[in-house]
């Protein structure tokens, strides 16, 4: 190879001599390669230049070279340029297109001197190099495509073809090389993109750049690009989720994670930085319920929530990356709350007329009532009802409307009020309740009547009263109300055929009765007038009462004695037999009293006595007997003064003086007189004869009276039964009694009543009971003349 190389320049060299000689530049001129082996033969000088060879030695011929190294050399013995030391066009020309190698040749005797050059030829002997070991490159993801990047020139110290011609880079997508050419023809390379990068496609290439020369063979010389793509904040963040969905108790506790977001960003470093963020979209409200940590991506409940607000929420967020400028993006978060039973119902009253009249019918409307929950579903259905014991209740008129209407009768009197306690509950769980209480009052009507405190008022007067004074009190009441209930009372009725208005009078507002009169017991013992009361509603009502009533007796009369009576003058007299025994019943004083009651009850006593010893007079019968047997001693004229009282307070008294006159033939009813005679509480020593003789003479005038007086009392017993006077016998009985009954002896005066502080406040009777022993005194009783000694004990 070597050799074929240096044929080949020698060839050139030659072709090249002739050329040079003929343009007659210099003397000779040759041309060689670079790189020959020592004692290559560039040319014969000597015959270029007409030199005898035999000459040369001996005329000193010799080769001076400009630089003084002798690369050449000239062989003295035949005249040859030959190469005399290895020749580096590189190194003796370095890049200059044509490198001549100059010199002279001297030859002395005669001495002559001849100028000649050899060229030196280059020879591919360099590969291209690199001054670099490595390129690295850095550039922007986003730069053009078309963009140009120059590259570092390979050095090939040969020259001309044999320098570098060319570059090429090692195959890839994305870039190309553009090979240029400059002044000095020396080429220069540059990278060209080719298509836009992406790093997050491929974030750097490693490529080859060859350089290559024209020299045949080629030589080359390699160097190792790298490219580092730089990040562009070119990608947005993306969203795992286009939309988050939750849901959410309301009311759950602060804090709560509803949510966690998560966006990715393709770019690197910075550009991947992540923020979380509501975007502008989210409404201030929802912005202070939620919160997004900006680095975590979690949504937390930062509010109370409350379903009845909103029951759901769109929360757009967006991811903002750090890149400048930044990009985001978007995403939403949806959270559904689901309601909770947090709401008791609420209950309002529409309407409302407060009062209702106690006669309105059943089914009138008091109220409206509207009742609304505002939790959703069955928290939020309510229902509504009120105690079912009141005469009222509720119907639904729509959903959640409700009237309160009547449903039985009312009665203001006995409710006058009602407080209704309305419940409204939910049908959550737990349900929740609300109570609210409407007052509704019951207006009145006038529906009772006044009612008096008593049907029968019994109201007691003591006679002789001061007309105008009051006497009782009558009370009604009306349960109404107000003027329904304002009452008036007033008198109503005749009495002895006078109005009862000129007896009492009412005061019409307060119904203090007053007597008009001074009453007389012994006219009117009792009367009755009614009283009414009226209200003073439109229609008025009424009621009315009885008011008995009774006057009480005074002790307003003295005793009257009625027997023995003066026929004349102021004494009566009797006659008394002589044989009279002891207990002889002389006479018997009868006396009335106009009074009653213990005003009436008489006593007896002797106030005068001719001889006290010989008669005594019974305290209570008025029975006059004597008290022991009549001698003759005794005068036949005896004179007794008896005092008849009452018992009032003070008593009232009558005298009546009484003759006895003792006769000695005064014939005596026998079966009388000796059973006196055989009581042995009666026993003395009377004068029998003087019994005899006086009974004697009376029994026949005797036996005429009671015939005549007992068909007279059989004519008047009613008058006697009727009239107040002293009624035969011990309780009331008809007039038959009289004369058929023997009344009990234990009971000799009886008052029958009611026991009152206030004196015999019934009427009652004052009887006289007579003694079992013989009619006969009844008859003498009631005799109005000469009664004969009754016996007997009351
Ligand atoms: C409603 O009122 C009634 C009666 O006053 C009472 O018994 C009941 O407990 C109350 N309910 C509520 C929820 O307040
Ligand atoms: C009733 O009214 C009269 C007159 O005003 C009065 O004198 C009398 O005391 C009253 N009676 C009562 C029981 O209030």
């Amino acid at each position: 190879m070597a050799n074929s190389q240096s044929n080949n320049a020698l060839m050139l060299a030659v072709i090249f001599l002739a050329c040079t000689l003929n343009l007659g530049f210099g003397e000779i001129r040759y041309s060689i390669p670079e790189e020959l082996e020592r004692g290559t033969f560039v040319g014969n000088v000597a015959e270029d230049l007409g030199l005898n060879v035999r000459q040369l030695s001996a005329r000193k011929c010799r080769l001076v070279s400009a630089d003084g190294r002798q690369y050449l050399e000239v062989n003295l013995e035949t005249g040859v340029l030959f190469v005399n030391e290895r020749i580096d066009r590189e190194l003796l020309c370095a890049q200059a297109p044509t490198c001549i190698l100059a010199f002279q040749i001297i030859i002395e005797n005669p001495l002559e001197m001849h100028r000649g050059e050899v060229e030196i030829l280059d020879v591919n002997d360099n590969s291209p190099g690199f001054p670099e070991s490595a390129i690295v490159l850095q550039m922007a993801e986003s730069i053009a495509a078309g963009s140009r990047f120059p590259l570092e020139s390979a050095l090939d110290p040969d020259v001309g073809t044999n320098t570098v011609t060319d570059y090429k880079i090692s195959p890839n997508e994305h870039f190309g090389l553009k090979v240029r050419t400059r002044e000095d023809s020396t080429k220069i390379a540059e990278l060209l993109l080719e298509k836009p990068l992406d790093r997050e496609r491929q974030a750097s290439f490693q490529l080859i750049l060859t350089a290559l020369d024209g020299g045949i063979p080629h030589r080359s010389g390699t160097i190792q690009i790298s490219i580092i793509v730089l990040d562009i904040n070119d990608n947005a963040p993306v969203f795992e989720h286009e939309v988050y969905r939750a849901s959410l108790m309301e009311n759950a506790p602060l804090g709560t994670l509803v949510m966690r977001v998560n966006a990715v960003d393709r770019d690197q470093g910075t550009n991947a930085e992540l923020k979380y963020s509501f975007t502008n979209l989210v409404s201030q409200r929802a912005r202070e319920l939620f919160i997004l940590d900006p680095e975590t991506g979690e949504v937390r409940v930062q509010e109370l929530l409350d379903f009845e607000e909103a029951n759901n929420y769109e929360l757009d967020v967006q991811a903002v990356d750090n890149g400048s400028p930044a990009i985001a993006g978007h995403s939403k978060v949806l959270i559904k709350l689901i309601d909770m039973n947090d709401n008791a119902p609420e209950i309002t009253l529409t309407s409302l007329s407060s009062k209702v009249s106690e006669n309105a019918a059943p089914g009138t409307v008091i109220a409206l009532i509207d009742v609304m929950d505002r939790d959703s579903g069955a928290n939020g259905q309510v229902h509504c009802q009120i105690p079912t014991e009141m005469p009222l209740k509720l119907q639904s008129i729509l959903k959640g409307h409700y009237k309160l209407i009547t449903s039985g009768v009312l009665d203001r009197e006995t409710a006058p009020l009602y407080n209704i306690p309305v419940l409204a509950r939910d049908s959550g769980s737990p349900p929740l309740s609300t109570n609210k209480t409407i007052q509704i009052l019951v207006s009145d009507v006038n529906d009772n009547a006044p009612r008096f405190s008593r049907p029968v008022y019994t109201v007691y007067v003591m006679e002789n009263n001061a007309p105008g004074a009051s006497i009782s009190v009558v009370t009604a009441f009306d349960p109404d109300l107000d003027q329904n209930s304002y009452v008036s009372y007033s008198l109503k009725g005749n009495l002895q055929n006078s109005p009862v208005s000129t007896y009492l009078n009412v005061n019409s507002m307060n119904g203090t009765i007053y007597a008009l009169r001074s009453f007389d017991y012994e006219h009117l013992k009792t009367f009755q007038v009614q009283v009414q009361a009226r209200d003073a509603g439109v229609p008025p009502l009424s009621s009315s009462a009885t008011v008995n009533v009774i006057i009480l007796d005074q002790n307003d009369n003295a005793p009257l004695i009625v027997s023995p009576s003066a026929r004349s003058g102021s004494a009566a007299g009797e006659v008394v037999p002589q044989s009279a025994d002891q207990g002889y019943l002389v006479t018997k004083i009868i006396a009335t009293d106009a009074d009653s009651g213990q005003n009436a009850r008489l006593s007896y006593q002797i106030l005068q006595a001719t001889d006290p010893t010989l008669f005594a007079v019974a305290r209570h019968s008025g029975q006059i007997r004597t008290m022991r047997s009549i001698s003759e001693q005794d005068e036949t004229t005896q004179r007794l003064v008896v005092v008849v009282r009452d018992n009032g307070q003070p008593s009232l008294s009558s005298t009546v003086t009484i003759f006895l006159l003792i006769l000695a033939n005064v014939t005596e009813k026998i079966s009388e007189t000796s059973n006196l005679v055989s009581n042995p509480g009666y026993s003395s020593d009377l004068n029998l004869y003087l019994i005899v003789a006086f009974g004697s003479t009376s029994f026949i005038f005797l036996v005429t009276i009671v015939l005549l007086v007992g068909v007279k009392c059989h004519q008047d017993r009613n008058i006697i039964q009727g009239h107040w006077a002293p009624v035969c016998c011990c309780r009331p009985m008809n007039s038959k009694d009289i004369f058929t009954r023997a009344p009990a002896p234990t009971d000799p005066l009886n008052y029958t009543g009611t026991a009152q502080n206030i004196p015999f406040p019934e009427s009652y009777h004052y009887s006289v009971c007579l003694s079992p022993e013989s009619s006969k005194s009844e008859f003498l009783f009631l005799k109005p003349y000469n009664p004969p000694a009754p016996q007997g004990q009351c």
